[in-house]
């Protein structure tokens, strides 16, 4: 009776397992929407992100193109990219994305991501940052 139990169990686990690591995140469909709730609003062009930054977030491009300073995207490692250590609190408590502490160097105020919303990154540069 509890070997049964267990199989169906296996039976109903196994087509999840390995699907949240395989998923193919798509640039349109996932992370742009993530950048238009989060990070738009200081990173359009006007904003005091891209004011002080250059970065700029309303497109694939502008994102590619990166801040006055360089590239926050290396396609393939996330681990190098600064828009995924800056959003995961890598970089430094004063400039965490979106800006949410009374410390960091934001005037304005953003609402933390996620964690799922972080890994969704994380993946979207792991997968090679494509423009999908
Ligand atoms: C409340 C306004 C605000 C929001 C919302 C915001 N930012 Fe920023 N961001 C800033 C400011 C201000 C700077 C410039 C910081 C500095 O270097 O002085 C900046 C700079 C950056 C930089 C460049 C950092 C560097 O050292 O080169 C990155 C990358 C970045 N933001 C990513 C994001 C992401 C991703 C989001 C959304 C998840 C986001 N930001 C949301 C205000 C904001």
């Amino acid at each position: 009776m509890r070997s049964s139990v267990l199989i169906i169990g296996l039976a109903i686990a196994a087509p999840f397992i390995g699907t949240g690591c395989s998923k193919q995140i798509s640039y349109s469909a996932d992370v742009q929407p993530l950048l238009n709730e989060y990070c738009i609003k200081c990173h359009d062009g006007k904003g005091e992100g891209s004011e002080k930054s250059g970065l700029i977030m309303t497109s694939y491009a502008n994102i590619m193109s990166g801040t006055k300073f360089g590239p926050v995207v290396v396609a393939g490692n996330s681990e190098s990219s600064t828009l995924y250590r800056i959003i995961s609190g890598k970089v430094s408590p004063k400039i965490d994305m979106p800006p949410t502490g009374p410390d960091s160097v934001a005037v304005g105020r953003g609402h933390a991501l996620k964690q799922g919303n972080i890994t969704t990154i994380q993946k979207w540069i792991d997968q090679g940052a494509l423009n999908n």
